[in-house]
Protein backbone atom coordinates (compact mmCIF):
# COMPACT_ATOMS: atom_id res chain seq x y z
CA UNK A 1 0.00 0.00 0.00
CA UNK A 2 1.29 3.12 -0.46
CA UNK A 3 1.66 6.00 1.51
CA UNK A 4 0.60 9.55 1.69
CA UNK A 5 2.82 11.82 3.65
CA UNK A 6 2.07 14.79 2.28
CA UNK A 7 -1.04 15.72 4.06
CA UNK A 8 0.34 17.52 7.33
CA UNK A 9 3.51 19.60 7.33
CA UNK A 10 6.64 17.70 8.01
CA UNK A 11 8.13 18.21 11.73
CA UNK A 12 12.09 17.86 12.52
CA UNK A 13 13.54 15.82 15.59
CA UNK A 14 16.98 16.77 16.42
CA UNK A 15 18.93 14.21 18.06
CA UNK A 16 21.23 16.51 20.65
CA UNK A 17 21.18 13.90 23.58
CA UNK A 18 23.59 11.12 24.48
CA UNK A 19 27.22 11.92 26.66
CA UNK A 20 29.71 13.08 24.01
CA UNK A 21 32.50 10.67 25.74
CA UNK A 22 33.92 10.28 22.76
CA UNK A 23 34.86 14.27 22.84
CA UNK A 24 36.30 14.07 26.54
CA UNK A 25 37.76 16.46 27.42
CA UNK A 26 36.66 19.04 24.95
CA UNK A 27 32.73 17.62 25.82
CA UNK A 28 32.95 17.05 29.57
CA UNK A 29 31.03 19.96 30.37
CA UNK A 30 29.22 20.35 27.01
CA UNK A 31 26.98 19.11 24.55
CA UNK A 32 29.29 17.52 21.50
CA UNK A 33 26.62 18.91 19.04
CA UNK A 34 27.45 22.81 20.13
CA UNK A 35 31.03 22.23 19.20
CA UNK A 36 31.73 25.30 17.05
CA UNK A 37 32.77 24.09 12.68
CA UNK A 38 33.68 27.52 11.68
CA UNK A 39 32.62 29.21 14.49
CA UNK A 40 28.98 28.09 14.32
CA UNK A 41 27.66 25.13 16.46
CA UNK A 42 27.62 21.69 14.46
CA UNK A 43 23.39 21.55 15.84
CA UNK A 44 22.73 24.82 14.21
CA UNK A 45 24.30 22.97 10.43
CA UNK A 46 21.39 20.62 10.92
CA UNK A 47 18.54 23.29 12.35
CA UNK A 48 19.23 25.50 8.94
CA UNK A 49 19.14 22.58 6.83
CA UNK A 50 15.90 21.45 7.89
CA UNK A 51 14.55 25.03 7.72
CA UNK A 52 15.88 25.09 4.51
CA UNK A 53 13.81 21.96 3.47
CA UNK A 54 10.47 24.32 4.14
CA UNK A 55 9.96 22.64 7.70
CA UNK A 56 8.76 25.28 10.86
CA UNK A 57 8.26 22.94 13.25
CA UNK A 58 11.87 21.43 15.07
CA UNK A 59 11.75 19.30 18.73
CA UNK A 60 15.21 18.56 19.93
CA UNK A 61 15.82 15.71 22.14
CA UNK A 62 18.04 17.23 25.05
CA UNK A 63 19.84 15.20 27.88
CA UNK A 64 19.90 16.47 31.67
CA UNK A 65 23.51 16.76 31.21
CA UNK A 66 23.71 18.97 28.98
CA UNK A 67 20.28 20.06 27.62
CA UNK A 68 20.02 23.35 29.54
CA UNK A 69 23.46 24.70 27.82
CA UNK A 70 21.73 23.44 24.20
CA UNK A 71 18.99 25.56 25.20
CA UNK A 72 20.65 28.39 26.64
CA UNK A 73 22.76 28.46 22.86
CA UNK A 74 19.65 27.76 20.39
CA UNK A 75 16.92 29.68 22.14
CA UNK A 76 13.43 29.10 21.37
CA UNK A 77 14.18 29.30 17.34
CA UNK A 78 12.96 33.07 16.81
CA UNK A 79 16.02 33.76 15.43
CA UNK A 80 14.98 31.80 12.68
CA UNK A 81 11.37 33.03 12.51
CA UNK A 82 10.21 29.40 13.47
CA UNK A 83 9.10 27.48 16.64
CA UNK A 84 11.79 24.64 18.48
CA UNK A 85 10.94 22.91 21.42
CA UNK A 86 12.71 20.74 23.47
CA UNK A 87 12.22 17.52 24.75
CA UNK A 88 14.10 15.71 27.37
CA UNK A 89 15.33 12.34 27.42
CA UNK A 90 15.87 11.46 30.92
CA UNK A 91 19.03 8.71 29.51
CA UNK A 92 20.66 8.23 26.56
CA UNK A 93 18.81 4.75 25.47
CA UNK A 94 19.17 4.85 21.62
CA UNK A 95 18.24 6.29 18.54
CA UNK A 96 14.65 5.00 18.74
CA UNK A 97 14.01 5.80 22.52
CA UNK A 98 14.44 9.33 21.26
CA UNK A 99 11.94 9.03 18.79
CA UNK A 100 9.42 7.27 21.58
CA UNK A 101 10.09 10.64 23.86
CA UNK A 102 9.76 12.66 21.04
CA UNK A 103 6.26 10.50 20.11
CA UNK A 104 3.75 13.68 21.74
CA UNK A 105 5.69 16.63 19.83
CA UNK A 106 5.47 13.98 16.68
CA UNK A 107 1.71 13.58 16.78
CA UNK A 108 0.48 11.73 13.74
CA UNK A 109 3.25 13.85 11.44
CA UNK A 110 5.69 12.72 9.03
CA UNK A 111 9.06 13.89 10.11
CA UNK A 112 12.65 14.43 9.88
CA UNK A 113 14.92 12.68 12.40
CA UNK A 114 18.40 14.61 12.22
CA UNK A 115 21.37 13.95 14.53
CA UNK A 116 22.92 16.70 15.72
CA UNK A 117 26.34 15.54 15.77
CA UNK A 118 26.28 15.08 11.82
CA UNK A 119 27.25 17.51 9.40
CA UNK A 120 26.03 16.92 5.47
CA UNK A 121 26.97 19.76 3.10
CA UNK A 122 23.55 19.18 0.49
CA UNK A 123 20.55 20.23 2.32
CA UNK A 124 17.44 18.10 2.70
CA UNK A 125 15.27 19.87 0.94
CA UNK A 126 14.87 17.71 -3.02
CA UNK A 127 14.69 14.12 -0.12
CA UNK A 128 11.85 16.17 1.81
CA UNK A 129 9.94 16.91 -1.44
CA UNK A 130 10.58 13.22 -2.70
CA UNK A 131 9.17 11.67 0.48
CA UNK A 132 5.99 13.62 0.35
CA UNK A 133 5.10 12.51 -2.84
CA UNK A 134 4.25 9.51 -1.24
CA UNK A 135 5.01 5.89 -2.16
CA UNK A 136 6.94 5.46 0.74
CA UNK A 137 6.99 4.91 4.70
CA UNK A 138 10.91 5.66 5.54
CA UNK A 139 13.25 6.93 3.55
CA UNK A 140 17.52 6.90 4.36
CA UNK A 141 20.78 8.58 3.42
CA UNK A 142 23.41 6.73 3.03
CA UNK A 143 27.19 7.31 1.63
CA UNK A 144 30.07 4.51 1.16
CA UNK A 145 32.73 4.65 3.40
CA UNK A 146 36.18 3.22 3.99
CA UNK A 147 35.15 1.46 7.56
CA UNK A 148 31.09 0.46 7.54
CA UNK A 149 31.98 -0.96 11.10
CA UNK A 150 31.31 2.07 12.76
CA UNK A 151 28.04 3.02 11.58
CA UNK A 152 24.82 1.22 10.43
CA UNK A 153 25.52 -0.24 7.41
CA UNK A 154 22.34 -0.97 4.68
CA UNK A 155 22.21 -4.11 2.15
CA UNK A 156 20.83 -2.95 -1.01
CA UNK A 157 18.18 -4.91 -3.53
CA UNK A 158 18.82 -4.74 -7.29
CA UNK A 159 16.10 -1.69 -7.71
CA UNK A 160 18.20 0.09 -4.84
CA UNK A 161 15.65 -0.43 -2.02
CA UNK A 162 16.86 -1.42 1.27
CA UNK A 163 17.15 -5.06 1.46
CA UNK A 164 18.26 -5.31 4.85
CA UNK A 165 20.34 -3.28 7.91
CA UNK A 166 22.73 -3.93 10.22
CA UNK A 167 24.02 -1.69 13.23
CA UNK A 168 27.89 -1.71 13.44
CA UNK A 169 28.63 -5.20 11.97
CA UNK A 170 31.91 -6.58 12.86
CA UNK A 171 31.83 -7.89 9.18
CA UNK A 172 29.60 -5.67 7.33
CA UNK A 173 28.28 -6.70 4.32
CA UNK A 174 28.34 -3.06 2.31
CA UNK A 175 30.66 -0.21 2.53
CA UNK A 176 27.22 1.66 2.73
CA UNK A 177 26.40 3.77 5.86
CA UNK A 178 23.75 5.13 7.06
CA UNK A 179 23.98 9.48 7.55
CA UNK A 180 22.71 10.60 10.59
CA UNK A 181 19.32 12.35 8.90
CA UNK A 182 16.21 9.97 7.94
CA UNK A 183 12.50 10.54 7.03
CA UNK A 184 9.89 8.75 8.56
CA UNK A 185 6.06 8.72 8.51
CA UNK A 186 4.07 7.49 11.62
CA UNK A 187 4.52 3.50 10.85
CA UNK A 188 7.67 3.90 12.68
CA UNK A 189 6.43 4.34 15.60
CA UNK A 190 4.67 0.85 15.70
CA UNK A 191 8.00 -0.84 14.51
CA UNK A 192 9.73 1.22 17.46
CA UNK A 193 7.24 -0.50 19.75
CA UNK A 194 7.90 -4.12 18.41
CA UNK A 195 11.93 -4.10 18.74
CA UNK A 196 14.01 -4.97 22.06
CA UNK A 197 17.34 -3.12 23.16
CA UNK A 198 20.41 -4.17 21.67
CA UNK A 199 23.34 -6.15 22.71
CA UNK A 200 24.70 -2.69 23.70
CA UNK A 201 21.66 -1.93 25.62
CA UNK A 202 19.87 0.77 23.26
CA UNK A 203 16.53 0.83 21.46
CA UNK A 204 18.39 0.96 18.07
CA UNK A 205 16.58 3.33 15.18
CA UNK A 206 18.49 0.70 12.85
CA UNK A 207 16.36 -2.38 14.27
CA UNK A 208 13.24 -0.27 14.33
CA UNK A 209 13.54 0.17 10.28
CA UNK A 210 14.81 -3.26 9.53
CA UNK A 211 11.34 -3.99 11.41
CA UNK A 212 9.25 -1.78 9.00
CA UNK A 213 11.11 -3.64 6.31
CA UNK A 214 10.29 -6.98 7.60
CA UNK A 215 6.58 -5.82 7.91
CA UNK A 216 6.22 -5.30 4.28
CA UNK A 217 6.42 -1.70 4.23
CA UNK A 218 8.38 0.30 2.28
CA UNK A 219 12.08 1.42 2.84
CA UNK A 220 13.51 3.70 -0.08
CA UNK A 221 17.22 5.63 0.10
CA UNK A 222 19.69 7.62 -1.20
CA UNK A 223 23.28 7.57 -1.94
CA UNK A 224 24.84 10.71 -0.84
CA UNK A 225 27.71 12.07 -3.52
CA UNK A 226 28.78 14.84 -1.36
CA UNK A 227 30.59 14.79 1.75
CA UNK A 228 29.19 13.88 5.45
CA UNK A 229 30.54 14.45 8.81
CA UNK A 230 29.76 12.54 11.67
CA UNK A 231 31.62 14.56 14.20
CA UNK A 232 32.22 12.05 16.97
CA UNK A 233 35.83 13.06 17.49
CA UNK A 234 39.30 15.73 16.88
CA UNK A 235 40.22 14.71 13.52
CA UNK A 236 36.54 14.17 12.83
CA UNK A 237 36.00 17.85 14.16
CA UNK A 238 39.24 19.49 11.98
CA UNK A 239 37.95 17.83 8.68
CA UNK A 240 34.57 19.31 8.98
CA UNK A 241 35.89 22.74 9.74
CA UNK A 242 38.15 22.41 6.92
CA UNK A 243 35.39 21.63 4.96
CA UNK A 244 33.03 24.15 5.92
CA UNK A 245 35.87 26.91 5.63
CA UNK A 246 37.49 25.75 1.89
CA UNK A 247 33.37 26.42 0.72
CA UNK A 248 33.32 29.47 2.62
CA UNK A 249 33.09 32.04 -0.47
CA UNK A 250 32.92 35.04 0.64
CA UNK A 251 35.22 37.65 2.76
CA UNK A 252 34.55 40.22 5.49
CA UNK A 253 36.32 42.10 7.42
CA UNK A 254 34.67 43.86 10.33
CA UNK A 255 37.41 44.24 12.59
CA UNK A 256 40.61 46.43 13.24
CA UNK A 257 43.63 45.20 11.45
CA UNK A 258 47.01 47.89 11.44
CA UNK A 259 49.17 48.61 8.65
CA UNK A 260 51.98 45.78 9.67
CA UNK A 261 48.85 43.23 9.28
CA UNK A 262 48.63 40.69 5.90
CA UNK A 263 45.05 39.00 5.39
CA UNK A 264 44.82 37.18 2.44
CA UNK A 265 42.67 34.99 0.82
CA UNK A 266 38.80 34.00 2.11
CA UNK A 267 38.84 35.27 5.46
CA UNK A 268 36.70 36.77 8.16
CA UNK A 269 37.05 38.61 11.14
CA UNK A 270 34.27 39.24 13.54
CA UNK A 271 33.70 42.91 15.22
CA UNK A 272 35.45 44.33 17.73
CA UNK A 273 38.66 41.74 17.00
CA UNK A 274 42.01 43.73 16.65
CA UNK A 275 45.13 41.99 14.61
CA UNK A 276 48.60 43.98 14.97
CA UNK A 277 51.47 42.69 12.75
CA UNK A 278 49.76 39.34 12.17
CA UNK A 279 49.86 37.75 8.72
CA UNK A 280 46.26 35.86 7.92
CA UNK A 281 46.35 33.25 5.34
CA UNK A 282 42.68 32.13 4.40
CA UNK A 283 40.28 30.32 4.72
CA UNK A 284 40.02 31.22 8.46
CA UNK A 285 37.49 32.65 10.55
CA UNK A 286 38.37 34.71 13.29
CA UNK A 287 35.71 35.62 15.86
CA UNK A 288 34.30 38.87 17.81
CA UNK A 289 36.01 40.46 20.56
CA UNK A 290 39.91 38.58 19.26
CA UNK A 291 43.04 39.86 19.98
CA UNK A 292 46.06 38.31 17.66
CA UNK A 293 49.49 39.83 18.05
CA UNK A 294 53.00 38.91 15.90
CA UNK A 295 51.49 35.97 14.78
CA UNK A 296 50.47 33.62 11.79
CA UNK A 297 47.13 32.27 11.39
CA UNK A 298 47.20 29.92 8.14
CA UNK A 299 44.43 27.89 6.13
CA UNK A 300 41.44 25.97 7.71
CA UNK A 301 41.66 27.36 11.24
CA UNK A 302 38.53 29.01 13.26
CA UNK A 303 39.72 31.44 16.13
CA UNK A 304 36.50 31.79 18.49
CA UNK A 305 35.05 35.09 20.00
CA UNK A 306 37.50 36.45 22.89
CA UNK A 307 40.36 34.36 22.32
CA UNK A 308 43.95 36.18 22.34
CA UNK A 309 46.77 34.76 20.22
CA UNK A 310 50.58 36.46 20.45
CA UNK A 311 54.17 35.04 18.99
CA UNK A 312 52.11 32.11 17.66
CA UNK A 313 51.57 30.06 14.79
CA UNK A 314 48.50 28.57 14.08
CA UNK A 315 47.42 26.47 11.14
CA UNK A 316 44.28 23.70 10.41
CA UNK A 317 43.19 24.18 13.93
CA UNK A 318 39.78 25.05 15.63
CA UNK A 319 40.17 27.56 18.96
CA UNK A 320 37.87 28.16 21.29
CA UNK A 321 35.86 30.90 22.97
CA UNK A 322 38.20 32.39 25.26
CA UNK A 323 41.38 30.92 24.92
CA UNK A 324 44.76 32.01 25.34
CA UNK A 325 47.65 31.33 23.39
CA UNK A 326 50.70 33.88 24.77
CA UNK A 327 54.22 34.49 23.78
CA UNK A 328 53.84 30.89 22.30
CA UNK A 329 56.95 31.56 20.05
CA UNK A 330 55.97 28.12 18.10
CA UNK A 331 53.79 26.39 15.64
CA UNK A 332 50.09 24.73 16.78
CA UNK A 333 48.80 22.19 13.88
CA UNK A 334 46.11 19.72 13.69
CA UNK A 335 44.64 20.94 17.01
CA UNK A 336 41.30 21.41 18.85
CA UNK A 337 41.60 23.72 22.12
CA UNK A 338 38.87 24.48 24.78
CA UNK A 339 37.20 27.16 26.24
CA UNK A 340 39.47 29.26 28.20
CA UNK A 341 42.37 27.13 27.55
CA UNK A 342 45.99 28.76 28.62
CA UNK A 343 48.96 28.29 27.11
CA UNK A 344 52.06 29.83 27.03
CA UNK A 345 55.94 29.85 27.43
CA UNK A 346 57.71 31.09 30.93
CA UNK A 347 61.00 30.79 30.14
CA UNK A 348 61.55 29.58 33.65
CA UNK A 349 64.24 27.08 35.34
CA UNK A 350 64.37 24.23 34.98
CA UNK A 351 63.27 24.31 31.46
CA UNK A 352 60.20 22.19 31.36
CA UNK A 353 56.70 21.40 30.10
CA UNK A 354 53.99 22.60 33.16
CA UNK A 355 50.98 21.51 32.42
CA UNK A 356 47.57 21.22 34.16
CA UNK A 357 45.53 18.83 31.60
CA UNK A 358 41.95 17.28 32.66
CA UNK A 359 40.81 13.79 31.92
CA UNK A 360 41.30 11.92 28.71
CA UNK A 361 43.49 15.21 27.09
CA UNK A 362 45.51 13.99 24.66
CA UNK A 363 49.02 16.01 23.58
CA UNK A 364 51.97 15.59 21.45
CA UNK A 365 55.19 16.49 21.65
CA UNK A 366 57.88 16.70 19.53
O1 LIG B 1 26.43 9.04 12.57
C1 LIG B 1 25.67 8.08 11.90
C2 LIG B 1 25.40 6.90 12.83
O2 LIG B 1 24.65 7.41 13.97
C3 LIG B 1 24.61 5.80 12.11
O3 LIG B 1 25.38 5.21 11.08
C4 LIG B 1 24.19 4.72 13.12
O4 LIG B 1 23.40 3.77 12.48
C5 LIG B 1 23.42 5.35 14.28
O5 LIG B 1 23.09 4.38 15.27
C6 LIG B 1 24.24 6.46 14.92
O6 LIG B 1 25.36 5.86 15.56
P1 LIG B 1 26.24 6.60 16.69
O7 LIG B 1 26.81 5.56 17.59
O8 LIG B 1 27.21 7.50 16.00
O9 LIG B 1 25.18 7.47 17.48
P2 LIG B 1 25.47 8.42 18.72
O10 LIG B 1 25.38 7.64 19.98
O11 LIG B 1 26.72 9.21 18.45
O12 LIG B 1 24.24 9.40 18.67
C7 LIG B 1 23.92 10.18 17.55
C8 LIG B 1 23.25 11.47 17.99
O13 LIG B 1 22.05 11.20 18.71
C9 LIG B 1 24.08 12.34 18.92
O14 LIG B 1 23.84 13.69 18.59
C10 LIG B 1 23.56 12.03 20.30
C11 LIG B 1 22.11 11.74 20.05
N1 LIG B 1 21.50 10.74 20.95
C12 LIG B 1 22.06 9.50 21.04
C13 LIG B 1 21.49 8.54 21.86
C14 LIG B 1 22.09 7.16 21.94
C15 LIG B 1 20.34 11.06 21.65
O15 LIG B 1 19.84 12.20 21.55
N2 LIG B 1 19.80 10.12 22.46
C16 LIG B 1 20.30 8.86 22.58
O16 LIG B 1 19.73 8.03 23.34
Amino acid sequence: MSSNNGTSPMKGLILSGGKGTRMRPITHTAAKQLLPVANKPILFYGIEALIDAGIREIGIIISPETGEDVKQCVGDGSRWGIRIEYILQAEPLGLAHAVKTGREFLGDSPFVMYLGDNLIKDGVGPLVERFKKGGNDAFLLLKEVPNPTSFGVAVLKADGRIDFLEEKPAKPKSNLALVGVYLFNPKIHDAIDQIKPSRRGELEITDAIQKLIDLGHNVDSHILKSWWLDTGKKDDMLEANRVVLDEMTDISNDGDCDEASRVSGRVHIGKGSKLVNCTVRGPAIIGEDCLLENSYVGPFSSIGDGARVSHAEIEHCILREKCQIIDFHGRIADSLIGVNVELTRSGSKPQAYRLMLGDDSKVEVV
